[in-house]
């Protein structure tokens, strides 16, 4: 059997806004999410309901036997304006939630922005001033001074590539900005606010462990010819290179510097002593894998010269939301950051799919198997894997899409918010109980 390390983290995942609903509760103010309509016109006003009925979800948890659960604070629950007083009640329901997760021998393990920022920081810039570095600094601080007795494990932000390019390049995302100079510099200011975080913790003389999360992507290029293998070369540069070279190099790669350069004009905002703060000693890196990609080369197209091939044009089994499973993916990303960043822990933040079947969820149970192995795999191989969380707890407000994608090892039906266990939750109680891969066949029994 393949058995994992002593003190393998075995959580799950989840965001304040995909999940908590209650926007109006207890002196929140807006964030950029509640005012922006996605494709789906799907709204997170009431989500999963969660901000009321976390105590079940903790039950939840502690059912499918879970030893940590990964959150997120919503920041405008505790700073409804962004600055200035701090909403009591907000940071009470969290410091209930710390405690009641503690009780049940579950580690929380807390996001800091997973990308509802208040909406007044939005008015006066967002990620695209240098300001709101320093009100997150301001807010991390609160969280350590109110929290850090209890949580051990802090993440400071969530994917700043999906938050950065999304929300300020494609408009798909929430602030729904099209400026790439824009994107490009929110994305310095988020890792910059990494930066202060780790500062702020370590300057408070506390203990506890610090990372952040990204979105990583292995590429492959589409074919040997030297343009595709630039192509793929270009596309890692721009989702993984630029955030790892930045936190674990004390720099910005520079053949993307480059080609940014054309695009956007000099990147001024980057100023003397960031790469200081950017990579001031970061405990692991919090690794979200989907997917892989098959890059080819596209001269002219935009933001840069090359195109993902679509996972229905290649001949890959995919998951109901159309994306490859490529679990080998998860492991050749491992490999590769141990073999160029050296042995910084790591963990798998999120790690997921859309499948619509429940309770009977035979693909993720599959799905689950198969990126345990190859997570099982890179450790095996030396990478320091600490532990894995699946994305996610329940079904929830998946952003631009809304609540059609199904991600959860529990069902929600939305009309009355019932939750049940999956067979993928099943399955993976058994696998944290036993601390091993046990085979897939159990999750039925
Ligand atoms: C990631 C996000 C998470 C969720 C999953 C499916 O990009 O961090 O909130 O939406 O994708």
């Amino acid at each position: 059997m393949k058995r994992f390390p002593p003190g393998f983290l075995w959580g799950a995942a989840t965001s304040s806004f995909q999940i908590e609903g209650s926007l109006d509760a207890d002196g929140r103010g807006p964030s950029i999410w509640d005012s922006f309509a996605g494709e789906s016109g799907d709204t997170g006003e009431s989500a999963c309901d969660h901000y009321r009925r976390w105590r079940d979800d903790v039950d939840l948890l502690a059912e499918i036997g879970v030893n940590a659960y990964r959150f997120s604070i919503a920041w405008p629950r505790l700073f409804p304006s962004g600055v200035g007083e701090l909403e009591r009640r907000g940071l009470d329901h969290y410091d209930r939630l710390i405690d009641a997760l503690l009780e049940r021998g579950i580690e929380p393990v807390v996001t800091l922005f997973h990308w509802d920022l208040p909406q007044a920081l939005q008015d006066g810039g967002g990620w695209r001033s240098r300001e709101t570095v320093e009100r997150f600094a301001e807010y991390a601080r609160t969280c350590f001074d109110a929290y850090g007795d209890r949580v051990r494990r802090w993440i400071t932000q969530n994917e700043p590539w999906v938050h950065g390019i999304l929300g300020h390049y494609v408009g798909m995302h929430a602030p729904g900005e099209k400026d790439f100079r824009g994107a490009i510099a929110a994305i310095h200011h988020i890792l910059l606010s990494h930066g202060r975080a780790v500062q702020e913790l370590r300057n408070g003389g506390r203990d506890g462990e610090i990372g952040i999360a990204f979105s990583l992507f292995p590429t492959y290029p589409a074919s040997d010819d030297d343009a595709d293998r630039e192509a793929a070369l270009i596309c890692d540069g721009y989702h993984n290179r630029w955030f790892l070279d930045a936190v674990l190099r004390r720099s910005y790669p520079v053949d993307m510097e480059r080609l940014f350069e054309e695009r956007i004009g000099a990147l001024d905002f980057v100023r003397d002593g960031d790469f200081d703060t950017i990579s001031a000693g970061s405990d692991f890196v919090g690794v979200n894998y989907y997917s892989r990609g098959v890059v080819r080369a596209s001269p002219g197209h935009e933001p840069l010269p090359y195109e993902v091939v679509s996972a229905r044009d290649l001949d890959v089994p995919l998951t109901d939301g159309g994306y490859e499973i490529a679990p080998f993916g998860l492991t050749d990303l491992l490999v590769r950051l141990r073999a160029d960043y050296g042995d910084v822990p790591i963990l798998i933040t999120e790690n997921g799919a859309i499948y619509d079947g429940a309770p009977h969820d035979a693909g993720r149970v599959r799905f689950l198997h198969d990126h345990l192995a190859a997570v099982h795999e890179a450790i095996e191989q030396g990478v320091p894997v600490r532990g894995y969380f699946a994305w996610s707890l329940m079904d929830n407000f998946e952003w631009a899409l809304g609540y059609k994608p199904r991600f959860g090892l529990v069902h929600v039906d939305y009309a009355t918010q019932q939750r049940t266990i999956k067979d993928s939750g099943r399955y993976y109680r058994e696998i944290a109980r036993a601390n091993a891969l046990v085979e897939a066949e159990g999750a039925r029994s």
